[in-house]
């Protein structure tokens, strides 16, 4: 357990310190005006920022303390965190962080401009580029500041990750088509072929034509769509959204288990699509995933991580999906304007019960996980902290502009070619990943034993992974 709490003395001074009153277990945020939302916000998102040190000198900007077993965090989340900064600046106008967000986003960048540096491509997922990517995608439709002209630009970035993504040799015909979890074939995980790495493919397809049109990404967001369909991944009955299959199986090994943030990865793309297109496919695609996401994620109109949080089994990754789904549900109300009646309201009230549990830490502020439970569960965590500011900034949303497109104010530029032509060889390599997947093996082996039936979501949630 992860814990900021010092000896006694300490926290006495760390509290009488403190300009917040603080009783036991009371949280000190208020969500009752616009202002008290704001000043809300802006404690958590610092709370959260003390989790980073790529700013400290000789540190490696960018990134969250890991990957497992060097820190507790993979390299995905930190693009997951400056997409969540993007957010918060976007809604409240809070500009403190924007030079650390462009400062991350522009040295993870690697070596072709596709958020795939050479350090982390040992447990390099589809789905880990592609937050980077997303975030970047975000950037262009927030008008984030541009980078200096010799840099490589937001619109051109999300592009690169598309394109490499595109490209026939991550789309192979195991299971009919879609995207293996992992990039390269040698990585553990590379079997599994999953709804992530497939919806981020899909709604970053989206976003990309909605702002620029060019035909080719919707063609390719259509083609994920209809795949994850012919696979069973989406039921389209329900509309339930399992997690993935194994390509030995031809993935009809499904893996039930849902979480959030593919429900909420899919239903933003769909009205994405709605949004470009006004296609009445993609309203009432978007319409059933929201209403399955409402009824299954928000059990009592506060998000729950239906399937990890109450056995306690979900993994430091898993901390951050119920922030995404806030977040990506926040900006269908913008985009799809009649589905804001019914999600509005649930946002409201999930957003209030996230920050009544932050009342941990030395400061007596910090957030856990369990919202609903109304109670601070004893843990700290950057991923913790970023969902409580996804959800609360989220609450700001009214008086933001909706993404924007290069029709519509963006001013991005983009590269319709970036990226292509880095699909590396399986033999460039780092001659040290073989010896790591050994390791992740058996941790994964001896974790799946460990945990029965949540073997499988403790794949998925990357515990496997040691490199
Ligand atoms: C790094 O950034 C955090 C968050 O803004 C800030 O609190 C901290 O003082 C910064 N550290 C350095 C060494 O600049
Ligand atoms: C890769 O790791 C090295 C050594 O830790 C570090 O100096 C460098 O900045 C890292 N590169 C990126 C893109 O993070
Ligand atoms: C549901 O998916 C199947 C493929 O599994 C497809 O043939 C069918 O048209 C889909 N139905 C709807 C309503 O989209
Ligand atoms: C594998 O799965 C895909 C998608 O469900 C299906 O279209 C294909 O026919 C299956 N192949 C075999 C050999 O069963
Ligand atoms: C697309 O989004 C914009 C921005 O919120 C909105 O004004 C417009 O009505 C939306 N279009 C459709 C077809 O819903
Ligand atoms: C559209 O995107 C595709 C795929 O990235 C690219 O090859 C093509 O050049 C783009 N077309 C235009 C007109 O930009």
């Amino acid at each position: 357990m992860r814990s900021l709490l010092a000896p006694g003395a300490a926290i006495v001074a760390l509290l009488s310190a403190s300009r917040l009153a603080i009783a036991e277990d009371v949280s000190p945020f208020s969500m009752d005006t616009e202002d008290d939302v704001r000043k809300t916000a802006s404690i958590v998102a610092w709370d959260m920022m003390q989790y980073y040190k790529g700013n400290v000198t000789g540190a490696t900007p960018g990134i969250l303390p890991g990957p497992p077993p060097a820190g507790d965090y993979y390299w995905w989340e930190a693009g997951a965190m400056w997409g969540t900064l993007i957010d918060y600046w976007s809604w409240s106008g809070d500009a403190s962080y924007n030079d650390l967000i462009m400062a991350a986003m522009q040295w993870q960048v690697g070596p072709n401009k596709d958020y795939q540096p050479p350090n982390v491509t040992a447990s390099l997922g589809n789905d880990d580029q592609a937050f980077w990517g997303m975030s970047a995608m975000l950037a262009a439709e927030s008008k984030f500041p541009d980078p200096p002209s010799d840099k490589p630009q937001w619109l051109a970035l999300a592009q690169a990750v598309f394109n490499t993504q595109a490209a026939p040799e991550r789309h192979d015909q195991d299971c009919g088509g879609g995207l293996h979890w992992q990039i390269y074939s040698v990585n553990h995980g590379y079997g599994y072929k999953n709804s992530i790495a497939n919806g981020c493919f899909f709604n970053l397809g989206a976003r990309l034509y909605r702002y620029t049109r060019n035909q080719t990404y919707l063609d390719w967001a259509v083609k994920t769509w209809d795949w994850m369909e012919r696979v069973g991944f989406i039921e389209n009955s329900t509309f339930a959204i399992y997690d993935g299959g194994n390509s030995d199986h031809n993935c009809t090994d499904i893996n039930k288990a849902e979480f959030s943030y593919n429900n909420a990865i899919f239903a933003q793309g769909a009205a994405f699509i709605y949004n470009a297109t006004k296609d009445a496919v993609w309203k009432e695609r978007t319409e059933k995933l929201v209403s399955y996401g409402l009824k299954t994620f928000f059990p009592k109109g506060v998000a729950v991580e239906i399937s990890c949080e109450n056995p306690g089994t979900c993994t430091t990754d898993m901390l951050t999906f119920k922030g995404f789904l806030h977040r990506w549900y926040a900006v269908i109300t913008q985009i799809v304007p009649s589905t804001a009646e019914t999600i509005a309201p649930i946002l409201k009230k999930s957003a209030a019960a996230s920050v009544k549990q932050c009342t941990g830490g030395a400061l007596g502020r910090q957030c856990g996980f369990k919202w609903a439970t109304g109670t601070y569960d004893g843990k700290t965590g950057a991923g913790q902290q970023m969902s409580v500011l996804a959800a609360v900034s989220a609450q700001l949303i009214g008086s933001a502009k909706a993404p924007l497109t290069d029709s519509s104010g963006g001013t991005s530029k983009g590269n319709p070619n970036a990226g292509s032509g880095d699909n590396v060889p399986q033999h460039d390599r780092p001659v040290t990943t073989r010896d790591r997947i050994g390791a992740g093996f058996v941790t994964f082996t001896m974790v799946a034993l460990a945990c029965g039936v949540f073997g499988w979501m403790v794949l998925d949630g990357r515990e496997s992974k040691t490199s």
